[in-house]
């Protein structure tokens, strides 16, 4: 038994399963979704026959499958692991061959499935939105699905809000809504998870949780790469659609939500549905004001000089943005006039994602000084570390008189918890497999978040609102914003 497994010896066990993974050779599936798999296997949890199945369009040559899979296998979390596990592993995987979905190209995948009738069977979409529908069709059409059937989709799911619907009446022509997960890998993380801990299992927070004590709420997703080898898919979507549509909106979602009355699925989204429908759409006049889209030039990344977003993608006339940020106001009783400020870039200046909760001022100063007191905040930082900071004025100890600065209280994870951190990935796929889906997006809260951006793209087609340039490896033009007397908070002091 390996270290991890014998760390997990308790951990549930499942009703047996085939997991089949559409574009099960594609970048996705080799750097997360199947070592996802392995380490849950790993640590004994899945205890799989052979029955991960790679549906891939090309040939399947099974060698340089496993070539371009075993470095992701090897060295996640900076832990190697041994050959014989990993072989173990490779051995459970099927390879097969289907260049389109036709009753004829999956005449194997389903004479494979036959064999084990007893098996759920969940189909993992990790391909274009546009391949959906016609697997599905012939999914149904060979006869591969029925009420145990589960199907998991990865995003975007579409473009806009009816190219989204169009997609989910394709799907629901199988599967019902308790069988579609809608993956978001933001709602996988740890940390994300334990906002909802913070939240709701600790009665401190939740009563300073109101317009009434908290001035702004700023959530940063900063990462330092650039789009890397997805240059066609980003530029059909920019910064809005890849991250605010779904992880910003989702972790807003969390830090404004009511308590839902219990941990399940429906009631967690019944909350987050609430938030999306009381965002305050954005118009003609107020994204000019409360909004800012940018892109990146040329600039220095980790002290090595790159190129511009328009030398990466080689297409020199594009208008996609590649940094987006947002002030908006969740319109009910809790938020009454909060700002929201969301941000998120690529070739930013660093990875850095957190979530800030910056309180109010006390209400009167008795200090003799006067000297500005800072708001305490409350910091919730997702990556690189993983670790929450309650910011908090100190006195500084001398006889001096009062003499205060701002000190930080540190929760890092990795000090409290030793053990390996799961990758999102892990927890979602397993939740698939358990049937939970209170981390999965329903498709009316999707609908929600789909009619908010659009009021944010249509509106900045109305105002013809153009990208502001920021240099590669900066924090972008996020500052345009903002008003007087507000800014971005980003901890870095005592790093
Ligand atoms: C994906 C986006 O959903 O999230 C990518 O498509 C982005 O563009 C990625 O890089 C960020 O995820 P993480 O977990 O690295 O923050």
């Amino acid at each position: 038994m390996t270290v991890q497994a014998k760390n997990n010896a308790n951990q549930e066990r499942f009703k047996s399963f085939n997991i089949v993974v559409f574009g099960g050779d594609g970048d996705l599936s080799i750097r997360k979704i199947l070592p996802a798999i392995f380490h849950r296997d790993l640590d004994g949890q899945l205890d799989i026959p052979n029955n991960v199945i790679a549906i891939s369009r090309k040939e399947p040559n099974i060698k340089t499958f496993h070539q371009k899979l075993i470095p992701f296998l090897q060295e996640s979390d900076h832990h190697k692991y041994s050959q014989e596990e990993i072989e173990k592993f490779l051995k459970k995987l099927v390879l097969l061959k289907a260049e389109s979905p036709s009753v004829q190209a999956y005449q194997e995948l389903k004479s494979f499935l036959n064999q084990y009738p007893e098996r759920q069977n969940i189909y993992y979409f990790s391909t274009p939105s546009s391949a959906f529908g016609p697997i599905t069709q012939t999914l149904k059409d060979c006869g591969l699905v029925n009420q145990n059937s589960k199907v998991v989709l990865e995003k975007p799911l579409g473009h806009s809000l009816a190219s989204s619907n169009e997609i989910n009446a394709e799907i629901t022509q199988a599967f019902e809504e308790h069988q579609i997960y809608r993956i978001d890998h933001y709602l996988g993380k740890e940390t994300v998870q334990n906002l909802m801990v913070l939240r709701f299992a600790n009665n401190l927070f939740e009563r300073a949780w109101n317009a009434e004590n908290i001035e702004s709420v700023q959530i940063t997703v900063a990462e330092s790469l650039g789009v890397e080898k997805r240059a066609s898919y980003y530029d059909q979507s920019g910064a809005l659609l890849d991250m605010v549509q779904n992880h910003l909106l989702q972790l807003l979602c969390l830090v404004a939500m009511e308590p839902p009355v219990a941990l399940e699925a429906d009631e967690v989204r019944n909350e987050k549905l609430k938030v999306l429908k009381a965002l305050r759409p954005l118009n003609k006049k107020s994204v000019l004001k409360d909004t800012v889209k940018g892109q990146y030039t040329r600039g220095f990344s980790e002290s090595a000089q790159v190129k511009s977003y328009l030398e990466d993608i080689e297409k020199y006339d594009s208008k996609t943005e590649t940094f987006v940020a947002i002030k908006t106001y969740v319109d009910n009783w809790r938020w009454k006039g909060v700002p929201f400020m969301l941000r998120t870039g690529k070739r930013m200046i660093k990875r850095y994602s957190e979530i800030v909760i910056n309180f109010r001022e006390v209400k009167h100063n008795i200090f003799p000084s006067k000297e500005k007191l800072n708001n305490n905040k409350l910091i919730i930082r997702l990556q690189p570390e993983e670790r929450i900071e309650l910011i908090q004025m100190t006195k500084i100890p001398g006889p001096g008189g009062y003499r205060y600065k701002p000190i930080a209280l540190k929760l890092d994870y990795t000090d409290s918890f030793k053990e390996r951190f799961p990758d999102a990935y892990e927890r979602l796929i397993v939740d698939v497999i358990r049937g939970n889906q209170t981390l999965f997006m329903r498709q009316d809260e999707l609908q929600a978040a789909w009619t908010w951006i659009e009021s944010i793209t249509t509106s900045w087609k109305a105002a013809n609102m153009q990208n502001v340039l920021y240099e590669a490896g900066t924090w972008g033009p996020g500052d345009d914003i903002l008003e007087e007397g507000e800014s971005w908070i980003t901890k870095t002091w005592g790093e």
